[in-house]
């Protein structure tokens, strides 16, 4: 089999990396992917949100199938445009994709199928001014978020209701776009964030691993809101009784509601929750791998990812289950300084070859090319480094001992990463 992975970060690094371990996959392709990259995959110069580039390529090499990275290919019907070509692709179509591309669509479903989520009311542009009296009438805390794709940024959990009211007025003003035109204004949830992935083939879900992510650019989970700064597998707050509870409280539900509304869902499925002392609420859906979240995932996982995606696009998920490493994986993400603003490119990386053969220790690329045999970062998220062990404080250690070779002046990194899991192991 030859697949093809859509995308150039470290997610598409990692989702690579194990499908070129398949014992079913012939070879790999990565449309762009990255220098990094170019180790596990044959690169191919197409952007990741040039469908009709992707697809015309995709007929013509005869790929058996397309696992599909990021949001933005998705949102824009690439699964869709793939299946009328007769490519098999692994990703949700466009009217599925809608869980993330719209806040809106994502909070009404979850009504209208009795998915726990934090209360909220929507609104449009024009109506600003109850947008703002809303706000008044209820106080801090209080999220506004923009409906549509804002790479992360759409988001802001206001402490006081000037923030609040500043974020109504950004989002209106056009500070996301199009994104900005409809806001979620919604009550803040309290208690312990973690992810949840599922792989979902329209009807059956299997839990494809927890996480917790650390958004925050910097240590102590301060600093603006990044893409994820690190990442570590499993989420301890996930117990398997919690896990039961997502999967029967929200995924099972969603899964349902989205076949009943005629979009069924097939892909992989991101819850993003808040464990408060209610039990389980949602989020938001994402209907994709989480980056640093996949790298972190992805190398626990024992049974073959090549089969699953298979599995997934052909449905028969039901005859398939899933096996893991009895170990942990913690990732530490590195960026260019200035992340999540914007970033010099083209400063040189130093010590990476230093990393091969190290004991328990994956190197997964984001932006980097190559110049000269020099590696060059190339953009703001640049490297996910990962260590895997039998404790989590051994994958933790693995993962900054790597990092440490890593001689990267212009870079910058947590040194926090699984702060809160280390914490409560060492209380328990
Ligand atoms: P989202 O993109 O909707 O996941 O929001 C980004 C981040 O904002 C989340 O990962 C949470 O840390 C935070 N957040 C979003 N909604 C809420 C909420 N209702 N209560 C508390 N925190 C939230
Ligand atoms: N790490 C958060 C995300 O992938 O959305």
């Amino acid at each position: 089999m030859r697949i093809l992975v859509v995308g150039s970060g470290a997610r598409e690094h990692a989702l690579c990396w194990s499908l070129a371990a398949s014992p079913l996959v012939k070879e790999v392709l990565c449309a762009p992917g990255n220098a990094g990259i170019a180790r596990d995959a044959r690169l191919v110069p197409i952007a990741s949100e040039a469908i009709d580039d992707i697809v015309r390529f995709a007929v013509s090499e005869r790929v058996d199938l397309v696992v599909v990275g990021p949001e933005k290919p998705l949102a824009l019907g690439l699964v869709d445009r793939l299946q009328a070509a007769g490519v098999r692709a692994l990703g949700p179509s466009a009217a599925a994709a809608r869980l993330e591309s719209s806040k809106v669509f994502a909070k009404d479903f979850c009504r209208r199928h009795g998915i726990p989520t934090a209360a909220y009311r929507v609104f449009e542009a024009r109506e600003r001014d109850a947008a703002r009296a809303w706000i008044e009438a209820r106080g801090a805390p209080i999220v506004v978020k923009a409906d549509g794709l804002a790479a992360g940024k759409g988001v802001t959990v206001a402490a006081t209701v000037e923030e609040a009211l500043a974020a109504v007025d950004a989002a209106f003003g056009g500070a996301f776009g199009e994104a900005g035109a409809r806001i979620v204004v919604e009550e803040m949830l309290e208690g312990e964030e973690a992810s949840l992935f599922a792989l979902c083939d329209g009807t059956r879900a299997l839990v494809l691993g927890t996480a917790q992510d650390h958004k925050r650019a910097f240590d102590g989970d301060r600093g603006p809101n990044t893409g994820g700064m690190g990442a570590y597998s499993p989420a301890p707050v996930l117990s398997p009784a919690m896990i039961e509870r997502v999967m029967n409280e929200i995924v099972r539900p969603a899964l349902a509601g989205m076949a009943a509304e005629g979009a069924p869902f097939r892909g992989i499925l991101y819850a993003g929750l808040m464990i408060g002392p209610e039990g389980p609420k949602l989020l938001e859906f994402n209907v994709r791998m989480g980056d640093p979240e996949c790298q972190v995932i992805l190398p626990r996982l024992m049974t073959d990812f090549g089969q699953l995606a298979f599995g997934a696009v052909d449905g028969v998920l039901a005859s398939m289950s899933l096996r893991w490493y009895p170990n942990h994986a913690l990732g530490v993400v590195l960026a260019t300084r200035g992340y999540p603003g914007p970033v010099q490119r083209g400063s040189e990386i130093r010590g990476l070859e230093t990393l091969n053969g190290l004991e328990e220790t994956l190197v997964f690329h984001a932006a980097t090319r190559r110049e000269q045999g020099r590696w060059i970062a190339d953009g703001g998220r640049v490297l996910t480094v990962v260590g895997t062990g039998a404790t989590l404080a051994e994958a933790r250690d693995r993962a900054y001992v790597a990092v440490a070779r890593i001689d990267w002046p212009e870079g910058f990194f947590r040194r926090d990463i699984g702060w809160r899991a280390l914490a409560r192991s060492a209380t328990d």
